[in-house]
Order: C-alpha cells, then sequence, then structure tokens
C-alpha cells in the first residue's frame, strides 16, 4: 500500500504512545524503513506486519488496531491535504457512503498505482442501508467499521453497525447493515 497509509499508522502511534513507541513497533515487524514515502507504493506486507507489531507491542488486538485506524483515517487524510475530495464525496454520510468508488477513483489521480476497494449501497431507506465490500486483500473488514464509526462522527450521525456477510466465513464479500439511531 501507498506510503501514506503506513504514515498515518506512525502518525495515530506516536500521536498516543511517542516516537520510541513507534521505533519499538518498526523493530518488532521487523521493518527497517525511516520515513515512509506518501506516494511510494511499499508491498501490503509491510502494513500487514505493522498492525501485528503494533498489537504485541500494545496489547491490543489487531482488530482494535484496526478499528482505531480506520477511525483516525478520515480527519488524518482531511489534514493531510485530501480535504477538497472528501468535501467532494458528499454532504451527509449516505451520500458519501454512495459515493465512495468516486472517491478514490479521485484518489488514483494522484496515486496511479492504487488498488482501492470498492463499495455499493442496497436496501437504501432514510434510516438504514446495506453497505457492501469488496477488496484483494484480507482481513480488513475491522478497519470498515472503524472508518464507518469515523465517518458517522464527521456527519454527526449515530449509527449502530452491525457485520451481515463475512469473506472469512465464506461470503463472497464483506457486508454492513448500517441503521441510524436517532431519527432525522
Ligand atoms: C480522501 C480520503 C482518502 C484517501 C486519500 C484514501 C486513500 C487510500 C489509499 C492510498 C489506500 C491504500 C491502497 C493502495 O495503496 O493500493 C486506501 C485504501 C483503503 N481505503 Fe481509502 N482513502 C480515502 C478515504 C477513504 C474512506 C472515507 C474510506 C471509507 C470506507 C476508505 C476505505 C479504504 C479501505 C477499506 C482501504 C483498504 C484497502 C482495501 O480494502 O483493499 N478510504 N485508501
Amino acid at each position: 500500500m501507498y506510503g501514506l497509509v503506513n504514515r498515518a499508522i506512525e502518525d495515530l502511534v506516536t500521536q498516543a504512545y511517542g516516537s520510541d513507541v513507534w521505533e519499538r513497533i518498526k523493530h518488532e515487524a521487523d521493518v527497517d524503513i525511516d520515513v515512509f514515502v506518501r506516494m511510494e507504493a511499499y508491498p501490503d506486507d509491510i502494513s500487514y506486519r505493522l498492525v501485528a507489531a503494533a498489537s504485541k507491542v500494545l496489547e491490543q488486538s489487531p482488530d482494535r488496531i484496526l478499528g482505531d485506524f480506520g477511525r483516525f483515517w478520515p480527519q488524518y487524510t482531511g489534514r493531510e491535504g485530501y480535504g477538497e475530495i472528501l468535501d467532494a464525496a458528499g454532504s451527509s454520510l449516505w451520500e458519501f457512503l454512495f459515493n465512495l468508488d468516486e472517491l478514490h477513483s479521485r484518489v488514483g489521480l494522484i496515486y496511479p498505482n492504487l488498488q482501492p476497494p470498492s463499495f455499493s449501497c442496497t436496501d437504501v431507506t432514510e434510516q438504514s442501508l446495506e453497505l457492501h465490500y469488496y477488496s484483494e486483500r484480507a482481513g480488513l473488514a475491522p478497519m470498515v467499521v472503524g472508518l464507518l464509526e469515523g465517518l458517522s462522527l464527521m456527519f454527526d450521525t449515530p449509527v449502530s453497525i452491525e457485520r451481515t456477510q463475512c469473506k472469512e466465513e465464506g461470503a463472497d464479500h464483506d457486508a454492513f447493515r448500517i441503521t441510524k439511531t436517532i431519527r432525522d
């Protein structure tokens, strides 16, 4: 994945625990890279190893680390210069979720070798929808839950999130039912 992702993991860890802990995590992950370049594509394995090592060093489950990362990502990308892309994706949570593929297409203009996920929405009503998540990568559904929680905060739209399909359990892709918990 692009260095932008690994830099975000670094930022998340150093903000909360300091740079010594980040160095310990890189050592544990056997990652000998001083500075991640955000526009450089790194093997996915590096990001997975950093998450596994963070889980070990911080004594938190990998799902929790991925969830924290997902919640962090909207504010991180907003602050790192992608605020306009976020703004263009919609002014409500539902509109934003409909436009996630469009958002990554725009990101793809900046990052030409992007291998983005794909999302689609079905069973849409004012109150709830089903979000389908397709990826070539494994194990990132907990990050999507964190992302949805981060977006829910960003749009001040409280929701509950229920996993309705699970790729690890043999489904073709992951899916989530998202329900607004306060009526508009
Ligand atoms: C402007 C904001 C955003 C930027 C700049 C961005 C950029 C990226 C980048 C660089 C990657 C790594 C893929 C690669 O390097 O091949 C990625 C992956 C991903 N993005 Fe985004 N993204 C943004 C917003 C979002 C949002 C709001 C979501 C919410 C669902 C999202 C969901 C994901 C997921 C789940 C992945 C993991 C890759 C996978 O599942 O295969 N992104 N994104």
